[in-house]
C-alpha cells in the first residue's frame, strides 16, 4: 500500500483526498518510481474541477490520482524495460496522471536521468511547463535572432521558461506581468517589463514579432494588436482570439498544442539547468498531504514559477 492523493468526483480543491491505496506495479516497458516530488500544473486542477472535461473532453476514469510531472528513484523495472536500473534517479512525466503519490508506474520512454546538480523538487518543476514553453518558442513562434517576443504571464510556470528560451534564441523580450513580479522578470532576462495592472496596452500595439500568451481568457484583443503585421500569436492555454481582428492586422494565430514528450529534449533541458543556463523557480514547496492548498494557490493564478509537492516531510 502507499499514500496517494485521489479525486472521487469533480469539484473544488477539497475534492482532493489523501488516502491509502494499493501500490501500482510496473507493467511492460514501465518502471516503478518511488516519487520524491510531483509538480503541480494548472492542467491538474482543470481536470480535478471538471473544466478540462467540459472544455476539451479531457477526462480520466474516477477515482484517479492527479499529476504528471515527477522526480524520484527507480524502485523496480517491468518486463522489457531496459533503460534504467533500480536506484537510478530520474525525472519525467507519467502517461495518464498518477504523480501525486508515493509510487507511480511510468513508461521508461517518458523519463530522463536526473542530473547530479538537480534536486528532486526542482526537477519536478520542469517537464510539462518547460516542454510547453520550448514548443511555443522554438516551434510555434517563428522567431529569428534579434526579433521581439512578447510573453504574457512571464512569472508563471510556462512563462518563466518561455522568457529564458526566447533569450537563449537571441530574441528581445517584452515581459507582461504585474508590478510585484517586475524584478523577477528582469532577473530572467526580460529587456522590457510591461505592468498589465498599470500600463496602457496602446503602448504595445505592433510591438512584437511573436506573442506567447500563457494567460488567455476572453479579453485578448489587446494582445492580438500587440503583434506586428505578419507576426505570430501563440496561445498556450485556452483563450478567445478574434480571428477577424487577426486577419485585419495580418496576424497568424497558432493552434493550441499539447507539447509532446521527448526524453532527449528533457535531457537537454536538464543539461541547461545543470550548467546554470536555465533557472527553475520554485514559488511554493509543500507536502503531498497539502495538495488542497497547492491547488488553491495554482487556481488563484497568483503563483510564481512552479508549485511542487514533496512526498516526504
Ligand atoms: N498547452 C499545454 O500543453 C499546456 C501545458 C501547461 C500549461 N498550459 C496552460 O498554460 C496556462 C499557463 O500555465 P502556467 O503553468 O504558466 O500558469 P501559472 O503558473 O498558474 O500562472 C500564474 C502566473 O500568471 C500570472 N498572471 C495571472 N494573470 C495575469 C494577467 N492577466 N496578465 C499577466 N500575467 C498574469 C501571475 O502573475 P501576476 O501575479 O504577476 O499576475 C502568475 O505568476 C494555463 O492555462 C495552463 O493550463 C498549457
Amino acid at each position: 500500500m502507499m499514500n496517494a492523493v485521489r479525486i472521487h468526483e469533480y469539484g473544488p480543491p477539497e475534492a482532493l483526498c489523501f488516502e491509502r491505496v494499493p501500490r501500482p506495479a510496473a507493467g511492460p516497458g514501465e518502471v516503478l518510481i518511488r516519487v520524491r516530488a510531483a509538480g503541480v500544473n494548472p492542467g491538474d486542477w482543470q481536470m480535478r474541477s471538471g473544466w478540462a472535461a467540459e472544455k476539451f473532453g479531457l477526462s480520466l476514469t474516477l477515482p484517479f490520482t492527479p499529476g504528471y510531472d515527477l522526480a524520484g528513484v527507480v524502485e523496480e523495472t517491468g518486463p522489457g524495460a531496459e533503460r534504467y536500473l533500480a536506484g537510478d534517479r530520474v525525472f519525467g512525466m507519467t502517461a495518464t496522471a498518477g504523480a501525486y503519490a508515493e509510487y507511480a508506474a511510468v513508461p521508461e520512454s517518458r523519463l530522463a536521468p536526473l542530473p547530479a546538480a538537480l534536486d528532486y523538487v526542482h526537477a519536478a518543476g520542469v517537464p510539462m511547463s518547460a516542454f510547453t514553453a520550448w514548443t511555443a518558442v522554438h516551434e510555434q513562434s517563428i522567431l529569428t535572432p534579434g526579433q521581439t517576443a512578447l510573453i504574457n504571464g512571464v512569472s508563471g510556470g510556462v512563462g518563466h521558461y518561455a522568457v529564458q528560451f526566447a533569450k537563449l534564441e537571441g530574441a528581445r523580450v517584452i515581459a507582461v506581468t504585474s508590478g510585484r513580479n517586475r524584478t523577477f522578470a528582469q532577473s530572467l532576462g526580460a529587456d522590457e517589463v510591461f505592468d498589465y495592472t498599470t500600463d496602457d496596452w496602446v503602448e504595445l500595439e505592433g510591438a512584437a514579432d511573436a506573442v506567447i500568451d500563457t494567460v488567455g481568457g476572453e479579453w485578448t484583443d489587446a494582445l492580438v494588436r500587440s503583434v506586428r503585421q505578419g507576426g505570430t500569436l501563440v496561445p498556450v492555454g485556452w483563450g478567445q482570439y478574434s480571428q477577424a481582428l487577426a486577419e485585419t492586422i495580418g496576424v497568424r494565430v497558432q493552434k493550441l498544442l499539447m507539447a509532446p514528450f521527448e526524453a532527449a529534449r528533457l535531457e537537454w533541458i536538464g543539461e541547461l539547468l545543470s550548467a546554470g543556463d536555465l533557472h527553475v523557480e520554485i514559488g511554493a514547496e509543500m507536502r503531498l498531504l497539502e495538495a488542497v492548498r497547492a491547488h488553491a494557490l495554482s487556481e488563484s493564478r497568483r503563483a510564481r514559477g512552479k508549485i511542487v509537492l514533496r512526498t516526504e516531510a
